[in-house]
Formats: structure tokens, C-alpha cells, sequence
């Protein structure tokens, strides 16, 4: 979900409407403004659907007022409408709420007001902890930060909120807990910003203030930011600058953010790669290994927890790490290893890897693997964001903002970084070769200019594509450094194209997917040129023998499965352990083109969000 909020003397509605549609990429399914007009009437405008669908609906309303604050929703309680949209009115209509995240104790909290006598009208959690703000403030007779103090003291759960009050129409009243919230400051705080990230903000301010968990912002025309705590205690907030240019964050004449991502890879990784790699001293250097030497070496494992693609990365990582530092690896769902009371020791260190640094499960497994002693890493692409804050270290993947849902560039860069990491322990660790160690750094530095030449298949992925809408099923086969990314290949295609699609390791095939294949089932085949070709080649013919698909992916100059695949990718020739960072590459314009022919969403494909900050 996004939160976007404005304070300051030029009309709040377009400021407010361009951050949703930069908060577009993570995903929602309602949106909704409140804004205080010059007559401190307190207006809230919600709908289902888009921005465009809230713009519209607001073509006929008093859209005027400095102030304001904007919501996008993805439904956690209660289904996506209007009703449900934020923002929330409380019970009187003097206060307005947004909010991201889950207030846990909701039933509860509501059961109390309504006896009470407070009357809802959703079905939200949200419009909870607005009634039960405005019950305070009147029961007590506080003021509204007061009863905000009050209110979350009783509250269980994540949020990021901001709340507007008709009776103090130059104030804006935020707060934060395992929800990211940034407040963007104008010149002489004349002017103020809020957003879920910083993007809705980056075009008007540089300065920033990220909020910690348990800060309540209080934003006040021409006061200087306000940052407390739950028990009003005065907290130094630290302005930071972001560097984030504007065109990073818009589609630069591609039709879709994900195009526009998957094109832009050679250049992520060489940021990525820049200052960490040198082809001339043949040497990988990362900082955080410099630092934290001991901590990282004496590890007698390594756990990598992660979510969806993140996750998909960190099965590549393991097998690097135990390929070349010889350290037992295991790599973990972070929902699953939050709830299973983890074997977790000292001697054990997590990596935590996370597109965004806000994936709520994520965050909650680095922080029961820290209680339990371990040391963490993090791999991480959002700067300033929870899961590097708090880890005791890591590595940003420096790959820029990343916008489509679908993550694409995040994964290249986190294999990069896994990659380099798991180079620089085994350097340190004496567990690789001197020809091994050089022949990666060397291949890495190529990976740019290969992933570059992939791209040039473009065209003729976008016209493949279409022979294969009709398919209701996909599978996609890889063995070894290539089975996480028929996984991963698999998960794009479901992700916005809706079709049905299961990466296997290929061998496993015959144990059970077999079964489903027959002339309409497509098989996307990693199948370059390694020790498991002849393995893979006779996974090839038991697809073909039953009369399946082949989509091969092949080293240049293969001609053997050209000849029997119905579709062939060639690929530029690189060690074997690099390979997913250019076999991915084909995979993301496959899942992209089928999705485009079949008119789906692909930046905001239904049901996903970007960043999942609820559990
Ligand atoms: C969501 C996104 C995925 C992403 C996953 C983990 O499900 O839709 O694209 O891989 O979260 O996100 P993270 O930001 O932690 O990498």
C-alpha cells in the first residue's frame, strides 16, 4: 500500500495524486485522498480501482486545500471497495486516517467502542484506530497527540498512519511501527511531504527524515519537524539527503516499468559491481567484510531467509557459498522460519535478503534470528529501509528503484552480490583456487556485455510469445545454478500472465510432472552447455516423446537441440555458476511479452503488492 501526505501553500490534490501514481508499483486495489479546504471542511474522496479511477471520481468534487493526505490500499480486512478504501473518517468526521499495515487486536478494540456506542461503517481495522483516537481524545479530553500516544499504547500491530484534524488544518500527525513512513522537509518547513517511500517525494525535497519504529511526527506549517515517542519523549530526528533522480523512478520512453527494468540490467549490475570488483588487481572487495572479518568467517553456517524471487536469489547464493567456502548453507522462506522456533545459534549468520527492506515476514526472521544470537547480513536494494537498519551489516545491490511488481533487476543484482560475497569469504577463507577466484571476477565483469547481447533477442521473444497464450500450464526445467531460475522463470509468468507455471529441478520430472505433459503443455528447458547437458538433453527428448513444447535455452552454436526443441534461445557462453544472471534474462522478456499479449497488467499485476508489509 502507499501513503502519500502534503502540508504547505500550494494545492495538496496534485501533489497527492502524482505520489500515488508513483506508488503506483507497489500494488493496490483502491485509492483515496482527504484534504482541508480554506473552509476547514474536511473532504475524503475513496473508489475501488485505480488513480485514474479516483481522479474521476473526484472530477466534480471540491479538490481544493493545502493540505492533505492520500492512500493506496491493498485489502488485508475486508475486500477491496470503496468503503473499505482509506482514508477513514472517525466517528464525528473531524479526523481522518490513513494507514498501512494490521492492527492485530482490531476485534477486540472494536467490541469495546461499539459498546461503547461507536458506530462503524467498514469493515476496516483502520477505521478502528481512528474511532478509538477520537474516543480518547473526547473521553479524556486530550489533544489529538495525546490521544494518538494514548491509542497505540492499546495497539497491536504494524502501521504507518497519517491523520488529519479539521479543527488544526496546518498539522499533520504521523506515526510508524515495522511500516515504513519517510517525511520529506521544504525549505524553512514551509512545506511538507509524506510518503511510504521516498519516491512520491524525491521531486520536491531532498531532505528527509526516515522514521524510526515508535516515532509520532508531528508536521506543523513553518515549525521545524516534531519527532516523539509514545511517552512524548523529544527525539533528535537525523535529515538525511536522498539521491534518487526523478528519471530513476519514471518509465524513460519504455511502455512498461518492467521493460524498462529488464533493459536496464547490463547498467544495474555494473553500479552493482562498481567499486567492489577490480578486473586489474583481479579482486573482490566488500566493505562489509572488512569490517566484520571475524564475524563473517567464523560462521559454521549460514541461513538465507527470504521471500518469493528474494528467495529464488538465495538458492542460487547457497550454492555458490557452498560450491566455493565450503560453509553449509540453508535457505529458509522467512514466514516459515519466524514461526518454527528456528535452531538458530552465535555461531550461526543469517542473510536476509529483501528487494524493498520491508518485507514484513523478512524483517520479523531477522530480528528473531539477532534475539537468538546470530550474526546478520543483509542484502538489501532499498536504501534507508528497515531490514538494513536492522541488520549488523551488508550489501546494497545499488540496482536503483525498482517499480514493476514483478521483480526483475532486484535479482540480478542480488545473485551479483551473493556472488561476490560468497568470492570474498572463500578468498579470505582459502577455500577457492587461485584460477577459479580469477576466472569468476573476470566472467562477472563480462556478465554486463552478455546480458546486453540477450537482449537483442528481444523481437523475437515478443513474436514467440504469442504462439503460447493459449497455454493454461508451464512448466520449466533447470538443474543445478539453473533450477532456482526455472523457479524464478515460473514465477514471473504466474505472476503477470496468470498462467499456471511450476519450475522443477529437471531430473525430477519424471517423478511426478511427467504426467501432465502432452501437446499443450509448454516446457521452457534451461539447457546450456555444462556437465549436465547430456542430462538434460535426455529430459529434453522424454518432453519431446510426449509430444510437449520445448522452449530450449542453449549456448551459442548449439546445433544438436535445435533440432529437436520446437523453440530455441541461444545464450553467450559463461561459467557455469554465472549462468542465472543470462538465463534469467530471456525468461523475464518471455513472461513479459505472454503477459503483454494477453492485455494484462504487467506493472500492477491483480492481488500483488510490491512490498508485502503485512504477514
Ligand atoms: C512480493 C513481490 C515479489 C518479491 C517479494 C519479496 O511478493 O511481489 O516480487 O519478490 O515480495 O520482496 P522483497 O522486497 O523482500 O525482495
Amino acid at each position: 500500500c502507499g501513503i502519500v501526505g502534503y502540508l504547505g501553500n500550494r494545492e495538496a490534490y496534485p501533489v497527492l495524486i502524482k505520489g500515488l501514481k508513483r506508488l503506483e508499483y507497489r500494488g493496490y486495489d483502491s485509492a483515496g485522498v482527504a484534504l482541508i479546504n480554506s473552509n476547514d471542511d474536511l473532504n475524503v474522496y475513496k473508489t475501488k480501482g485505480k488513480v485514474d479511477d479516483l481522479e474521476n471520481f473526484c472530477s466534480d468534487k471540491d479538490i481544493t486545500g493545502k493540505v492533505g493526505i492520500a492512500h493506496t490500499r491493498w485489502a488485508t480486512h475486508g475486500e477491496p471497495s470503496s468503503t473499505n478504501a482509506h482514508p477513514h473518517y472517525s466517528e464525528s468526521k473531524k479526523l481522518a486516517i490513513i494507514h498501512n499495515g494490521i492492527i492485530e487486536n482490531y476485534a477486540e478494540i472494536k467490541k469495546n467502542l461499539i459498546a461503547e456506542g461507536v458506530e462503524f461503517r467498514s469493515e476496516t481495522d483502520t477505521e478502528v484506530l481512528i474511532q478509538l483516537i477520537e474516543f480518547i481524545e473526547i473521553k479524556k479530553n486530550l489533544d489529538l497527540l495525546s490521544a494518538v500516544q494514548v491509542a497505540l499504547k492499546q495497539v497491536i500491530g504494524a502501521y504507518a498512519i497519517a491523520i488529519l484534524d479539521k479543527n488544526n488544518p496546518h498539522q499533520i500527525i504521523a506515526a510508524r511501527k515495522q511500516s515504513p513512513l519517510v517525511v520529506g522537509i521544504g525549505k524553512d518547513n514551509q512545506e511538507f511531504f509524506l510518503g511510504s517511500d521516498a519516491s512520491p517525494i524525491v521531486e520536491f525535497t531532498d531532505q528527509v527524515v526516515y522514521l524510526e519504529d515508535g516515532n509520532i511526527a508531528v508536521l506543523r506549517l513553518g515549525e521545524p519537524l516534531k519527532v516523539v515517542d509514545i511517552h512524548n519523549v523529544d527525539l533528535n530526528p537525523e535529515v538525511k539527503t536522498v539521491d534518487i533522480a526523478l528519471g530513476q523512478i519514471e518509465k524513460g520512453g519504455f511502455p512498461h516499468f518492467m521493460l524498462k527494468e529488464i533493459f536496464e540490467q547490463p547498467e544495474c549490475l555494473t553500479n552493482c559491481l562498481r567499486g567492489r570488483i577490480s578486473l586489474d588487481k583481479q579482486q573482490v572487495t566488500l566493505s562489509a567484510i572488512i569490517d566484520y572479518k571475524k564475524q563473517l568467517l567464523s560462521a559454521k553456517r549460514i541461513i538465507i531467509v527470504a521471500c518469493g524471487t528474494s528467495w529464488h536469489a538465495a538458492l542460487i547464493g547457497k550454492q555458490m557459498i557452498e560450491t566455493y567456502c565450503r560453509i553449509p548453507v540453508e535457505v529458509e522462506y522467512a514466514s516459515e522460519f519466524r514461526y518454527r522456533n528456528p535452531v538458530v545459534t552465535s555461531d550461526d549468520v543469517v542473510i536476509a535478503i529483501s528487494q524493498s527492506g520491508e518485507t514484513a515476514d523478512t524483517l520479523a526472521a531477522v530480528k528473531l534470528a539477532k534475539e537468538k544470537g546470530a550474526f546478520i547480513y543483509g542484502v538489501c536494494n532499498a536504501i534507508g529501509s528497515s531490514i538494513p537498519r536492522a541488520t549488523d551489516t551488508g550489501t546494497y545491490i545499488h540496482v536503483g528503484p525498482e517499480i514493476g511488481v514483478a521483480s526483475t533487476k532486484a535479482f540480478t543484482g542480488q545473485v551479483t552480490v551473493l556472488t561476490l560475497l560468497a568470492l570474498c569469504i572463500a578468498r579470505e577463507k582459502n577455500t577457492i583456487c587461485d584460477e577459479d577466484y580469477k576466472c569468476i571476477i573476470k566472467g562477472l565483469c563480462e556478465i554486463p556485455d552478455k546480458i546486453r547481447e540477450v537482449l537483442q533477442e528481444n523481437d523475437r521473444i515478443a513474436e514467440l510469445s504469442q504462439t503460447f497464450t493459449y497455454a493454461r500450464n508451464f512448466l520449466y526445467l533447470g538443474r543445478g545454478f539453473s533450477y532456482p531460475v526455472a523457479l524464478e522463470g515460473a514465477l514471473k509468468l504466474k505472476e503477470i500472465s496468470y498462467i499456471h507455471a511450476e519450475g522443477y529441478p529437471a531430473a525430477e520430472m519424471k517423478h511426478g510432472p511427467i504426467a501432465l505433459i502432452d501437446s499443450d503443455m509448454p516446457c521452457v528447458v534451461i539447457a546450456t552447455h555444462n556437465e549436465m547437458y547430456e542430462k538434460i538433453l535426455s529430459n529434453i527428448q522424454e518432453v519431446k516423446a510426449r509430444k510437449g513444447r520445448v522452449i530450449a535455452l542453449v549456448t551459442k552454436g548449439d546445433d544438436t537441440i535445435s533440432k529437436i526443441a520446437d523453440e530455441v534461445i541461444e545464450l553467450p557462453e559463461t561459467l557455469e555458476c554465472l549462468e542465472p544472471l543470462i538465463a534469467t534474462i530471456p525468461l523475464q522478456l518471455l513472461a513479459y511479452h505472454v503477459a503483454v499479449c494477453k492485455g494484462k497488467n504487467v506493472d500492477q499485476p491483480r492481488n500483488l503488492a510490491k512490498s508485502v508489509t503485512v504477514e
